[in-house]
């Protein structure tokens, strides 16, 4: 179903529209022009340029190293190309946490810098002044709960977040803290299907999810990851709608062999 797909420019209300309405949320990720361009022109809702950037633009094994400097370039070349989707940036470890006014002004240069449409930032109550002064600055705020990648050092582990009860309660605590703040929507990454659902219900605002289950708002998968670009990871939460690695490393190969072969180029490729 897609009830929005004519909506010229999809808003944060626009959003909040789809889930009262019970249409799902389409999110992807995207860092860089050529990508952005196409996955706006097949019709995504939210383009999300995550700081998963440090991991497969950058080749971090964690999303701590990227800076602000890297998130605004990556930012601003996806605005670039896009015409409708809703252009979320993540603010980077370091640019917000334990300083509401240097989290504020991170967030003035995303916004002024690149031209994205709205923040997304891990954490719950532990940020609400942060998250409260960026909202008075009236920046959009996406939150993020569950298993939070810029946290990475403390859980220790990349496992699925909020499978006993204390933590599980304190989730729903963040969420409703989030959306009282003045959030627009919430990512929740890597928890039970049961307990996203259940924040889905008890919060008014849209729950996108990534290894949360189809009971949600949305949907977020990591767009080279969809892809198929690494055929390394492969979680349970993760479909694949390509083997892009595979038919790169054969487009690749067939190249290296027409060169060296002297096929390529041909005469009708030449001047
Ligand atoms: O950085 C990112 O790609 C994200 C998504 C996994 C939600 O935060």
């Amino acid at each position: 179903m897609s009830v929005h797909k004519d909506v010229k420019k999809v808003t944060t209300h626009v959003l909040q529209t789809m889930k009262e309405e019970g249409e799902k949320i389409s999110m992807l990720t995207g860092y860089d022009f050529s990508m952005a361009k196409i996955i706006d022109t097949a019709g995504i809702d939210v383009i999300l340029v995550g700081d998963s950037a440090s991991n497969v633009m950058a080749g971090h094994e964690t999303t701590l190293p990227i800076t602000l400097d890297q998130m605004i370039y990556h930012a601003a070349s996806v605005v670039r190309a896009v015409q409708r989707a809703l252009v979320v940036v993540d603010m980077p470890f370091g640019s917000y946490q334990g300083n509401s006014k240097e989290a504020l002004s991170s967030a003035i240069r995303i916004m002024k810098e690149s031209g994205g449409h709205a923040v997304k930032m891990e954490g719950g109550q532990e940020i609400i002044e942060s998250i409260n002064r960026i909202l008075t600055a009236g920046i959009p705020v996406m939150g993020h709960l569950g298993l939070t990648p810029q946290s990475i050092y403390k859980f220790g582990t990349y496992v699925v977040r909020a499978k006993e009860e204390e933590e599980a309660e304190r989730l729903i605590a963040d969420a409703k803290a989030l959306e009282a703040a003045g959030c627009f929507a919430i990512v929740l990454e890597k928890i039970p299907a049961d307990l996203a659902t259940r924040v889905a219900k008890e919060i008014r605002i849209p729950i996108i999810g990534i290894g949360a289950g189809g009971g949600v708002d949305g949907q977020v998968l990591v767009v080279h990851d969809m892809l198929g670009i690494n055929n390394e990871f492969n979680p349970r939460f993760l479909r694949k709608y390509h083997n892009l690695y595979q038919e790169m490393l054969g487009a690749f190969g067939n190249y290296i062999e027409d060169v060296k072969s002297g096929d390529f180029p041909n005469k009708s490729e030449q001047y």
